[in-house]
């Protein structure tokens, strides 16, 4: 017997995901179109709440487009497609006073005129003061704003506690056209299967940092839509540049804390345990050089002295500057016993940042029709082999506005979509072994970790190559047999990823930018330096 969900719903835009990208498109879209919005867990659970450091833009003089152009495109060491981040740098000032217009409190302050101003802090790889910020909980005033909007907005649908398991295109439905036409959700809440049908759907699921052992990100970063775009058929590109955040809290209990890299922005000095400064011995930039100079320089020290983290130490500011630019910090790491006014915190790298994902156009539009990818989630050639700091919150938001356009040109298109089939459970049963799943999950972080880290090796990435074969074919079965769950639903989606993010690695024979090969040390010659990217039909 086929299952007939308990919810058939129709809407012109289906928006997968509530972070930054998400929700900021649905708020530009809805006074336009119908929109519904999927959303894991609560709205707010996402990565954009517990991003601390801010928003990169030129807002004052004395900085330029062509500086933010420039250091991008530094740090992406030559794989930043250049029309991409002309584009996103120069709709940055019209996103960041959208924001200021919506209400998000950035943080500001008093200058010697007496008049207040948005304070600017500094981080990694920027030659300028240029991100702006709500304290060091910037995500959290942002997520907060954002979910505020869209609650009060009548063409706005939310639905929470709902995981998307696959887009459904026209090729699912055994038709010659590639066109999207909505995806099935799994209501985690009453456990039945819903289907959404859209004219376009947008994927905006955050990143895939949870197929390592440690990362910096909600449990929800697990890569859905990366995973949904494959199956369904988009293309995928760089997944081998996955950022390592190079200063997380190092405490059993802490669970991966981030610690703003603005805190080295302001002064913060990294530290070996003996207590001397190394750095410079890396960089001439110093504790302020790009993310993967700075992780992969800890990674290398940790492994040196045989230590299992690093200080990061900001303790000769004034106990009061520290207490009120890095007020959420300040409290955690009193939690678990440091008092950053007065000593050095214990700091390790984690996974932050899927710099790869879903391949689009300037206006987030992939190669199926219909099918959008925004945030994280998608690759748009902004950070080539590095990401920036703070340029992530600046792409959810310029590619929303541009995406925003698109969709609402497609939709001025006739169109009628086609009835879908209910998601069909006749053929499986619950599982009684729910341990298979709890087991592949901690295997596949485990060695995504040891072998897919910061520093590669052919030997080590032909290791992953052959651990994701097997748990693919098991995740396969497994599938095929039980009834879906959110996290039978999750694991699939992590080793989807984590097979993308490894023939990826395999594919690069260079190290450049995350990607650092001990087979190949060198970066090829910048004249032939390319992407990755990878096609479901030619796999
Ligand atoms: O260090 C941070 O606050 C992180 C910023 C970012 O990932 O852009």
């Amino acid at each position: 017997m086929t299952t007939i969900s308990s919810i058939d719903q129709q809407f012109d835009v289906l928006i997968i995901g509530s972070g930054a990208a998400g929700l900021s498109l649905a708020l530009r879209l809805a006074d336009h179109a119908s929109v519904a919005v999927i959303s894991k867990n609560r709205l707010e659970e996402g990565s954009t709440f517990y991003a601390q450091g801010g928003i990169s833009a030129v807002l004052k003089p004395g900085d330029s487009f062509d500086s933010h152009i420039e250091d991008t495109l530094a740090a992406g060491v030559g794989l930043c497609d250049p029309a991409a981040v002309k584009f996103t740098v120069e709709q940055a000032p019209q996103n960041i006073q959208w924001l200021i217009d919506l209400g998000v409190p950035f943080t500001t302050d008093q200058h010697r005129d007496g008049k207040r101003d948005f304070h600017l802090t500094r981080e990694g790889g920027h030659s300028h003061r240029r991100v702006i910020h709500a304290a060091d909980a910037t995500g959290k005033a942002l997520s907060t704003t954002l979910v505020t909007h869209a609650r009060h907005h009548n063409n706005i649908s939310l639905f929470e506690n709902r995981i998307a398991i696959d887009i459904i295109t026209g090729k699912k439905l055994k038709q010659h056209s590639d066109t999207v036409h909505g995806a099935y959700i799994l209501n985690r809440d009453t456990e039945k299967v819903e289907t959404f049908r859209s004219r376009c759907v947008v994927l905006a699921t955050g990143g895939a940092n949870k197929v390592y052992l440690y990362t910096t990100n909600p449990d929800g970063s697990t890569g859905d839509g990366i995973a949904m775009a494959w199956r369904a058929g988009a293309e995928v590109a760089n997944m081998e540049f996955m950022q390592f955040h190079p200063t997380c809290l190092f405490h059993p209990e802490a669970k991966s804390f981030l610690i703003t890299e603005a805190v080295r922005g302001e002064g913060g000095k990294l530290l070996l345990p003996n207590g001397e400064q190394f750095m410079h011995r890396f960089d001439s930039r110093g504790e302020l050089a790009p993310r993967d100079i700075v992780a992969r320089a800890i990674d290398y020290e940790m492994k040196r002295l045989g230590s299992e983290f690093v200080y990061l130490d900001i303790s000769h500011k004034p106990a009061a500057f520290i207490k009120s630019h890095f007020p959420t910090i300040y409290k955690r790491c009193l939690e678990f016993g440091y008092d950053m006014t007065k000593e050095p915190i214990p700091v390790v790298p984690a996974a932050h940042y899927t710099c790869g994902g879903v391949k689009t156009d300037l206006n987030g539009s992939t190669n199926i029709k219909g099918l959008y990818a925004i945030g994280e989630t998608a690759f748009t050639g902004l950070h080539g082999a590095n990401r920036m700091a703070s340029n992530s919150l600046l792409e959810c938001l310029v590619y929303a506005e541009a995406a925003c356009q698109d969709i609402l040109g497609q939709l001025k298109q006739k169109a009628t979509l086609p009835t879908i089939p209910h998601w069909d459970e006749s053929q499986v049963t619950d599982s009684d072994e729910e341990v298979v799943v709890t087991h592949n999950w901690h295997e596949l972080r485990q060695f995504m970790w040891d072998y897919v880290g910061i520093v590669r090796t052919n030997k080590r990435l032909a290791r992953a190559k052959s651990r994701v074969n097997l748990l693919l074919n098991e995740i396969d079965e497994y599938y095929g047999n039980f009834k879906v769950t959110n996290d039978l639903i999750e694991l699939r989606n992590l080793a989807v990823v984590a097979d993308l993010i490894i023939q990826s690695a395999i594919a690069r024979k260079e190290s450049r930018g995350l990607h650092y090969s001990l087979d190949y040390p060198e970066a090829s010659s910048t004249d032939t330096a390319k992407n990755t990217v990878l096609c479901p039909q030619t796999k």
